[in-house]
């Protein structure tokens, strides 16, 4: 199964940190790439650093939230407290190939709710955009403690205790 990530609603500045965590999040539960819907070069410039030198071919882009929601070709989840708990719907999502999974910031618009095939709850408590995604992500492809990333220059080597760190490669 192939799984993207729309993160709707990033503020320049204030946004930047947690943003930047949705996005790494979704790296590392083993989605795509990610995409917001306004261009913030620090934020893409730093998770691109995290994948050069972590590995793989995770890509962050810019897209118009309406025009991916409507023409993308897949089943199209919305996380939001207010919908449908996972377990009930986790069979129907299972079975898709290929997924976007929309996360919000500020007040999500209303169409967004109506454009998504599903609006899927972690729990109807307010918490967070990347643990929203995170629960999401690891229900539904269940990944995290397998994958590895290509092309890494840097890979860590598990240890009870410190901080071991393997260079692969120079550049
Ligand atoms: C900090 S919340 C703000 C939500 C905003 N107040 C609203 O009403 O749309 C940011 C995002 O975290 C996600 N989120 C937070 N709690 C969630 C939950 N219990 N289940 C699913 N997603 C959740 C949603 O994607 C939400 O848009």
């Amino acid at each position: 199964m192939e799984i993207y990530v729309l993160r709707l609603g990033h503020r320049i500045g204030r946004d930047q940190r947690i943003s930047t965590h949705v996005a790494l999040t979704a790296r590392a539960f083993g989605a795509k790439g990610i995409y917001f819907t306004r261009s913030d070069k620090n934020l893409f410039e730093s998770v691109r650093k995290v994948v050069e030198t972590w590995g793989g071919d995770f890509f962050v882009e810019t897209a118009d939230w309406k025009r991916l929601i409507t023409n993308f070709d897949g089943l199209k989840v919305h996380l939001t407290m207010y919908g449908l708990p996972l377990p009930e719907k986790i069979e129907e999502i299972k079975r898709a190939k290929k997924l976007l999974v929309v996360v919000g910031a500020e007040k999500v618009p209303k169409e967004v709710y109506e454009l998504c095939d599903l609006n899927i709850s972690i729990g109807t408590q307010p918490h967070s955009e990347v643990s929203a995604l995170a629960v999401f992500l690891e229900k539904v492809l269940g990944v995290v403690f397998n994958l590895s990333f290509d092309n890494a220059k840097l890979k860590i080597i598990p240890s009870e205790r410190g901080k071991k760190v393997l260079k692969v490669r120079d550049q």
